[in-house]
């Protein structure tokens, strides 16, 4: 009788001593199960991040051999275009110079000038040569775009004034920005604060001013178009450019303009490669997308937009000071 209960209690002290064990190694288990999900969950993270990467830079490859393979032809073109011109002139100059030496032709040759239109021929073929010639600015203006898109990374590190970056961007738009038959000049109002040099890679963020002010005014002329000459001067067009001293490694960069703003459902897109608005031959929606890599990847600041539309938008750039470990670009 005691032997049995001795048993029984050796068999009760045996199956606690095992829940406690199958106890142990469950939540062992389920430790483990916990982590072997993180793993599973960072691998996939970093497998996407490893596609994104490949993807751009073979794109970027892809775009920079387009652009090379674009460059040359369209440089030829363009180049001839001027001979073109020149021969054709000198044509027009010979043809003219025979219809004084002969005002009266002979009645073949008449004909003959009769059925080519010579008048209509000679105004045309100057249009023609004017469009050929926007036409090839235009593709090199792109084909330049693609290369900058292609290799952010080549321009040289160093210590810049940013406000001498901004004044040197606007120099560069004076042509866009001064008085038009259509309206006043637009007014730009600088507004710079105390900034220390900043590091950064200055050819890069002045394409990223450059960007952003072109926008600004396409934005206002937009804008302009609902308005006559005498509703713009009462309400001018104006760019604001503010620059700030957030702390004392953070600048921003402010660019404001009183234009058409974005509306609510473009704003997402706004840095997608290759996302318009604009109208073929105007937007290559290459500009914000370009931009946001410069500031964020390259010199790990932030951008972002304020917009209303009807009123107006602001970018907001915030680059850091400094870059003591700076990432190889
Ligand atoms: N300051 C601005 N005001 C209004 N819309 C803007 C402004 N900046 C950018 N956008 C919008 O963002 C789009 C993309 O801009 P971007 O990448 O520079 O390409 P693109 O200028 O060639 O269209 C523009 O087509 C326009 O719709
Ligand atoms: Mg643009």
């Amino acid at each position: 009788m005691l032997q049995q209960q001795a048993a029984n209690e050796k068999l009760e002290s045996y199956s606690q001593s095992l829940e406690q064990k199958v106890l142990l190694r469950t939540q062992e288990l389920q430790e483990k199960n916990d982590h072997l999900k993180q793993l599973v969950e960072e691998l996939h993270r970093t497998q996407t991040q490893m596609v994104q990467s490949e993807k751009m830079s073979s794109l970027g490859q892809l775009v920079a051999g387009v652009a090379h393979e674009i460059n040359n032809p369209v440089n030829f073109i363009h180049g001839n275009l001027e001979h073109l011109n020149t021969y054709t002139q000198d044509l027009i100059k010979l043809v003219q110079a025979y219809e004084q030496l002969i005002p009266e032709p002979p009645a073949a040759l008449q004909e003959t000038l009769t059925e080519i239109d010579l008048e209509f021929l000679t105004e045309d073929l100057q249009k023609i040569l004017q469009s050929m010639r926007i036409g090839t600015g235009r593709i090199r203006e792109i084909v330049l775009s693609l290369r900058n898109f292609s290799r952010l990374n080549e321009a040289e590190f160093k210590p810049a004034d940013i406000h001498e970056g901004i004044d040197n961007t606007l120099l560069i738009l004076q042509h866009r920005l001064k008085a038009k038959a259509e309206r006043p000049e637009i007014q730009v109002i600088k507004d710079y604060g105390d900034l220390p040099v900043v590091e950064c890679y200055p050819g890069q963020l002045n394409q990223v001013f450059m960007n952003l002010i072109t926008n600004s005014i396409d934005a206002l002329e937009e804008a302009n178009q609902a308005r006559s000459f005498q509703e713009i001067s009462e309400h001018p067009n104006v760019i604001r450019i503010k620059t700030q001293l957030l702390d004392p490694e953070w600048a921003a960069i402010m660019i404001s303009d009183n234009g058409t703003g974005i509306p609510e459902a473009v704003r997402s897109r706004l840095f997608d490669p290759f996302f318009t608005t604009k109208p073929i031959g105007k937007g290559t929606g290459l500009g914000l997308s370009i931009s946001y890599q410069i500031v964020v990847d390259k010199h790990k600041g932030q951008m972002h937009c304020e917009s209303t539309p009807g009123q107006g938008t602001t970018f907001v750039i915030r680059i850091p000071v400094q870059h003591k470990t700076l990432v190889s670009a």
